[in-house]
């Protein structure tokens, strides 16, 4: 066969294609010493190897093609001297091997990319990066002088969140509401309260928050709605299509109550209705009437009200008091916690084992399809839709743990962890290892952890822990492993506002002074100055003041390089940017009556850090020579005392002083959770590869 013959017909390409075409055919066996066909279809007798291995094959060659073989390479040349000089050897060889090295190379790329492709850990999501910051609306920053905080507020305090470094920020209700329940009682899920501001503020708040690169995330209510609702409205009023949007059941003003059930906030859950002369259910304030989920209208109202909001682009939802959405529909009555308890005295929350009103079955169905929505919004890169949940199970942890649905079905990123809410009933290291494990030993592998010591319907840490233990406590929250929430002022180590005069503001504490939330959400203490910053008008705040606020404010612990917030913020950063403290394991080393300690490693990275905290009441000093894991000399990287900073300390002895904290970092070759399997967790696994700086799972 005429391979050569072939090479040339109806070659009419530019040069440049020539080149390739001719690479392709030269490289095959020259069967045939014929020449080539020119565009006649008469053979070129000179379309030869004349310098290349067929010179050498056949000697006369040269002879043959005198004229070709004189005529050297110019420009312009016509196609039968361009190609008898590119098939020369000299030419034609190095073009083959740039064109396999080519070929080689981009293979191995592709290998490559697939490679790092397959091996790479799953990229960290903004919830898990940052903590979230919970903004209590009402008190962060009042920008219209009226008392009470609001939404452009919180836009003139962004610089705050930048200034920690915090990403993700939880605003608590702004939706209409007669504010019963401090906005947790909703008329229109889809309007902002004028108190707060406007639609046209939200969008504005919004859209300056996603462009310093900050995510919003918003209270999501579907247990309940407020009693002024049209829903209700329309519902007691028996209209067809939403009588069933609520739960009602036969009773009289006088005859007993359907059952036995109480309201979170004491004494039945159930009240008449005069208008449609029946009793409906609420398991918080009468003015919050709970929803029907069993009614597909009902459960299409939430989902539409979850397309508006992600719509309007918020970044993720805080979905609450998930465990009630539900109740059993038999309507029985829960069993007594004492059963000897008189019936009729049953009037508190605690009162009651919680069979029929918490928990039902197909309430995580109704999350999961909660969840299969924001999936569908969380498809462009940097747009995932963020859920977290809330419910308070107390010790049934496993009921808890169910909220972040099974490797199959997504359900809550993650459920809030309220277990270091328990801290200050028993300040030892001891207590906090334990409340610590609670959370590691029973979340489901794979899954994130979240860590919080404070919200708006819990007094502040620094109070009920005591502020001796603030410092220390912040050390936890950003050097355990996940996602850690911080509940506005705790940054500074704000504390509850006991000396609240007037009446209580708050649902709770209506019924029960001792049990009022507005301690805790008193406004936010900026500065010094008028109302602490909080606003600059001589009236009210919606709140008193906590009068420490002279002191503990922002501004002023801007300026001290050892303040709460200065240390606050420094463990954020470190938080973000060591390896070990996002990706790594989370290691128990040692607990005592005073001390809690616990390591972050890496595979791969041989730094590594230590924490030591003193959770007791007197000065400790801690022994960990029997870790040989751990170096002997030891450098304080942060202390909560500032003069102990840069301390080298041997293993053998580390002192800290009551609610003091240590981030020791150390450098090891050596991990400690190859030999303590038991005492180590990480979410997903992964190890560094140094010399290219290169992470992987393994
Ligand atoms: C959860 C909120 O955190 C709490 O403040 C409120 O009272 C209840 N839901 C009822 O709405």
């Amino acid at each position: 066969m005429d391979l050569s013959f072939k090479c040339f017909r109806g070659f009419y390409f530019s040069v440049a294609t020539s080149n390739v075409v001719c690479v392709y055919f030269c490289w095959l066996p020259q069967s045939n010493s014929g020449g080539m066909e020119l565009g006649d279809g008469s053979l070129n007798p000179g379309f030869r190897d004349v310098d290349g291995g067929s010179a050498a094959e056949d000697p006369g060659k040269e002879k043959r093609d005198p004229e070709y073989a004189q005529i050297k390479p110019y420009a312009g040349m016509p196609k039968e001297v361009l190609l008898l000089h590119s098939c020369k050897a000299r030419y034609r060889v190095p073009r083959e091997i740039l064109f396999w090295l080519m070929v080689a190379c981009t293979l191995a790329l592709v290998a490559l990319t697939v490679t790092v492709i397959a091996l790479s850990p799953r990229c960290m999501n903004w919830w898990q990066v940052s903590p979230v910051y919970q903004v209590y609306l009402r008190s962060f920053k009042d920008s219209d002088g009226d008392g009470v905080g609001d939404l452009k507020g919180i836009q003139k305090q962004l610089e705050h969140f930048q200034y920690l470094n915090i990403k993700s920020v939880w605003v608590s209700p702004f939706y209409r509401s007669p504010l019963r329940d401090s906005g947790y009682d909703v008329e229109d899920f889809r309007a902002i309260d004028p108190l707060f501001g406007t639609m046209q503020d939200f969008e504005k708040l919004l859209a300056e928050m996603h462009s310093k690169g900050l995510k919003l995330i918003v209270d999501l209510i579907p247990n309940h709605t407020s009693d002024r609702h049209r829903w209700f409205n329309l519902s007691r009023t028996g209209d067809p299509h939403y009588k069933d949007y609520y739960v009602w059941s036969d009773c009289n003003g006088s005859a007993p109550r359907p059952n036995n059930w109480v309201s979170v906030f004491g004494n039945s859950a159930w009240t008449y209705d005069d208008v449609r002369g029946q009793c409906y259910l609420h398991q918080f304030l009468k003015e919050q009437p709970d929803l029907n989920f069993r009614n597909p209208h009902v459960r299409k109202e939430m989902t539409d009200i979850i397309h508006f909001w992600l719509e309007k682009g918020v970044d993720g939802f805080r979905v609450g008091a998930v465990n009630r959405l539900l109740e059993a529909a038999h309507l029985r009555d829960e069993p007594q916690v004492d059963p000897k308890k008189a019936p009729e005295s049953v009037a508190s929350v605690w009162d009651l084992h919680h069979d029929y009103t918490t928990s039902q079955l197909g309430l995580h169905d109704l999350l999961r399809d909660w969840r299969a929505e924001m999936q569908a919004y969380s498809r462009e890169p940097g747009r995932y839709r963020f859920m977290v949940t809330e419910s308070y199970d107390y010790h049934e942890v496993d009921k808890t743990m169910m909220y972040y649905g099974t490797s199959l079905v997504k359900e809550s990123d993650f459920p809030f962890n309220f277990y270091l809410l328990d801290l200050p009933q028993n300040t030892s290291g001891l207590w906090v290892k334990h409340l610590v494990q609670l959370w590691m030993a029973n979340m489901p592998k794979g899954q994130w952890p979240n860590w919080l010591v404070g919200n708006h319907d819990q007094p502040r840490i620094a109070s009920s822990a005591g502020h001796t233990y603030i410092r220390a406590i912040n050390m936890l929250l950003l050097t355990l492993p996940g996602t850690p929430t911080t509940y506005y002022g705790e940054e500074i180590g704000m504390e509850n506002n006991n000396g609240t005069d007037g009446p209580a503001r708050d649902p709770a504490g209506k019924y029960n002074a001792s049990a009022s939330q507005d301690p805790q959400r008193s406004p936010m203490q900026w500065s010094s100055d008028m109302n602490a910053g909080f606003n600059n008008k001589t009236n009210t705040t919606w709140l008193p003041l906590h009068p420490d606020y002279r002191s503990i404010n922002v501004k002023a612990q801007m300026e001290d390089e050892g303040s709460v917030l200065a240390q606050y913020r420094s463990l954020n950063t470190l938080r973000q940017s060591e390896l070990p403290f996002l990706r790594g394991w989370f290691c128990f080393v040692h607990a005592d009556a005073s001390v809690f300690s616990y390591l972050r490693e890496l595979d791969g990275l041989s730094r590594a850090f230590l924490m030591v905290l003193n959770f007791g009441g007197e000065p400790a000093v801690t022994d960990l020579s029997s870790v040989p894991e751990l170096p002997d000399l030891l450098t304080v990287q942060m202390s909560t005392n500032r003069s102990n900073d840069d301390k080298v300390l041997h293993k053998s002895r580390i002192p800290t002083e009551a609610g003091e904290g240590l981030v020791i970092q150390y450098t090891t070759n050596t991990r400690f959770h190859p030999n303590h399997p038991e005492q180590c967790y990480v979410s997903e696994k992964a190890c560094y590869l140094s010399a290219v700086d290169l992470l992987y799972q393994c």
